[in-house]
């Protein structure tokens, strides 16, 4: 690894491997990864993506769709283009070998999902769809001459100089610091649902993203807006499995305690709602219900289940794992936080607030999801935005020469600190051990005052105990500690406008505010520091 490239690409999730796919064609380029290349949210996205190319579809009624589930909140210019920009990416992709799945007559499969007026997702592999764009991307990008891909590396904070973002300051698995320059800088880090105790996520989403851009003095936008999928697997000991939406597009249907199916009566739509629909009546049901069991279940019965075990071949092995046969027995499930429509508040070209800083795919806010993201649109966000912040980057002709006052955007400690004494938390004992239990903590505060159901009282009082939490975390230079850091972070920016925002809207849930306030409240969020202004 060089310490100086023209391109920096922090994430190797779908919006960072199609930007580096352009970058790659502009100057030298280096992909971080903080884990392996293949650990991302994209590796998890199963549903597929959704996209109008089908005979009966058209961008205008994507767009459309897209508008309506945003809640009221969708910037227009932003949905737009990645409806108008969509059909032609994904067509590149195919071109690039991504193999969807296709129908009897070889033609493409669509799917239908919630608040969908066409069937319109594509998927690949049944349910395994992000994994094989990742794969095809990655085995593009690897091509590429300019192109080093980099696993492990964990970008700890941003390197800025006179107002600029310069490079990154990683931190080495060994506890060592390396600074790395370049042109322009892109946060492509994904989502950020270990902020919550309860996530389909995997463990590498935990904000690095949002938090590296805000302490670099960035905007973020609409962070409150956190989307809850209605259905995650919920069974003791077993992880929040995610049970695609695809799985009701094939017809089944959520029943409550008493078996009956309650979601006709809260929407026309019925299983098929949208998204923050769905995942409210349910929750209304785990509330009546005052059990710790689901409370709530998926019934496939009435569906062929060798259709379905062919459908969605990882769901059926996950749920088998755990004495679950699909077609054969309802499915526990409950709501678990899924994704961040808000993020770093960019231009429909990746740019940020910061000069050389961009941003792309999920870490990013340009708006086009508003206060709910349609099923299916995040990864072609990444293929549309991802592939738009890189041509605004390679555009960027700023010169770097990094100086003495490229500052880290918090001084480095000691490299390697092996232990930390942490009082206060558990007594003494060794910092990887405060650090875990505080980020828990942290998670647990989040899942319970400012996860789906959501008041003044309850913010606040989280807002005190994440900024106490802040204070505690131990000074260590290692991985686990960044990224507990940025989980707190995360979690202070949702809090903060999530009390800011005195409404209910889309997936922002205010007991004390049960109504959309429209003549206030459609506006953006924007937060800088600790400071919001609505615009
Ligand atoms: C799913 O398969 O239900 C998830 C897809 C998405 O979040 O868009």
């Amino acid at each position: 690894m060089n310490s100086s490239y023209d391109f920096l690409v922090v994430g190797a999730g779908i919006a960072g491997l199609r930007a580096v796919c352009e970058l790659g064609r502009h100057g030298s380029v280096l992909c971080l990864a903080k884990q392996a290349l293949t650990e991302s949210n994209t590796q998890y996205a199963q549903g597929g993506i959704a996209v109008a190319l089908a005979a009966d579809d058209s961008p205008a009624l994507h767009l459309a769709d897209t508008i309506a589930a945003g809640a009221g909140l969708v910037n227009d210019a932003a949905a737009r283009i990645l409806c108008d920009e969509g059909p032609r990416r994904v067509r590149e992709l195919m071109d690039w070998g991504v193999q969807f799945d296709r129908d009897e007559r070889g033609e493409l499969a669509f799917t239908r999902e919630g608040a969908h007026c066409r069937s319109r997702v594509l998927h690949a592999d049944g349910d395994s769809t992000g994994r094989e764009m990742a794969r095809a991307l990655y085995a593009y990008a690897a091509r590429m001459p300019n192109v080093t891909f980099a696993a492990h590396g964990f970008c700890r904070n941003l390197l800025v100089q006179d107002g600029r973002v310069v490079g990154v300051e990683l931190l080495l698995e060994d506890g060592s610091v390396q600074k790395i320059t370049a042109r322009a800088v892109l946060l492509a880090t994904g989502g950020m649902g270990m902020v919550f105790a309860n996530t389909t996520n995997p463990d590498t989403a935990t904000g690095d993203g949002p938090a590296l851009a805000a302490r670099a003095g960035a905007e973020l936008e609409d962070m409150e807006f956190v989307q809850f999928h209605p259905t995650a697997l919920y069974l003791k000991n077993a992880p929040r499995f995610l049970i695609s939406e695809a799985v009701r597009g094939e017809g089944a249907y959520l029943l409550n305690a008493k078996g009956e199916r309650f979601m006709p009566d809260a929407h026309p739509m019925a299983e098929l709602a949208p998204r923050d629909v769905v995942a409210r009546a349910i929750h209304r049901q785990v509330m009546a219900s005052g059990t710790t069991d689901a409370a709530v279940y998926l019934d496939v019965r009435h569906l062929d289940a060798a259709h379905l075990r062919a459908r969605f071949p990882r769901i059926a092995e996950t749920c088998r794992k755990y004495g679950i046969e699909l077609g054969r027995d309802l499915i526990p499930i409950r709501p678990a936080a899924h994704y961040a429509m808000g993020g770093i508040r960019t231009d429909l070209d990746g740019r940020t607030t910061l000069p050389g800083l961009y941003a792309a795919g999920e870490a990013a806010c340009t708006g086009l999801h508003g206060a709910n993201r349609l099923a299916s649109n995040s990864l072609l966000e990444g293929l549309v935005y991802g592939a738009r912040a890189a041509q605004a980057m390679a555009a960027d002709n700023a010169p770097v020469a990094l100086t003495d006052a490229a500052n880290p955007t918090r001084k480095s400690t000691d490299a390697a600190i092996a232990t930390v004494v942490c009082e206060g938390v558990t007594g003494k004992h060794n910092g990887l051990e405060a650090v875990t239990a505080l980020r828990q903590q942290a998670r647990e505060v989040m899942e319970s005052r400012v996860g789906m159901e959501r008041s003044s009282s309850g913010l606040s009082e989280a807002i005190r105990r994440l900024e106490e939490i802040h204070r505690q975390l131990p000074a260590m230079d290692t991985h686990a500690a960044a990224e507990a850091r940025n989980i707190v972070e995360c979690g202070l920016a949702i809090a903060r406008s999530a009390l800011a925002r005195q409404e209910s809207r889309g997936s922002h849930w205010r007991s004390d505010y049960p109504a959309t306030d429209d003549a206030h409240f459609r506006r953006h969020s924007l937060l800088k520091a600790d400071k919001i202004r609505l615009a």
